[in-house]
């Protein structure tokens, strides 16, 4: 079985598995890391946005193949050496009720953040609108990302 390095939150690691298994899995049930969250599995809930390279990324639709020498990094990453700014955000504006699209909706917001840092309402909808969320926490999610982007 071909083995595949790339870093996870910092770390280098190396797992062996076949190539076309999603990253997803391999977080999850390899690595035992599961803040990115299993909803669809086919990239259209925002469930498990990570970051790849810096940039939001699902990894329910990408192959551990494709991450050889790569930067992954998760939610548990982004909060490693203490809450980035955008949770101190989702805090104050108590943005989460059942929690579980929560870890997706941040990574994506911090994504947006990097490209734009004061975005307008219109912009956190273009770029939050394919990130679900069942308890409709939308109006708060907004807030928590204008109140990080001041
Ligand atoms: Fe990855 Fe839905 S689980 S986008």
């Amino acid at each position: 079985m071909p083995a595949h390095q790339f870093i996870l939150n910092g770390q280098s690691v190396s797992v062996e598995l076949p190539s076309d298994v999603p990253l997803l899995w391999v977080l999850r049930d390899v690595l035992g890391v599961k803040g990115p969250k299993y909803g669809c599995g086919v990239g259209v809930c925002g469930a498990c946005t990570s970051h790849l390279d810096g940039e939001a990324f699902r990894p329910c639709i990408h192959p551990v193949g494709e991450l050889t020498g790569r930067e992954v990094m998760t939610i548990e990453g982004l909060g490693a050496s203490g809450l980035h700014p955008v949770q101190e955000a989702w805090i104050a504006e108590d943005v989460a009720q059942c929690g579980f699209c929560q870890p997706g909706q941040i990574m994506a917001a911090v994504a947006l953040l990097r490209t734009n840092v004061q975005p307008s309402d219109a912009d956190i909808d273009a770029a939050m609108s394919d990130n679900v969320c069942r308890c409709g926490t939308y109006v708060r999610i907004r807030a928590a990302i204008k109140r990080a982007a001041l």
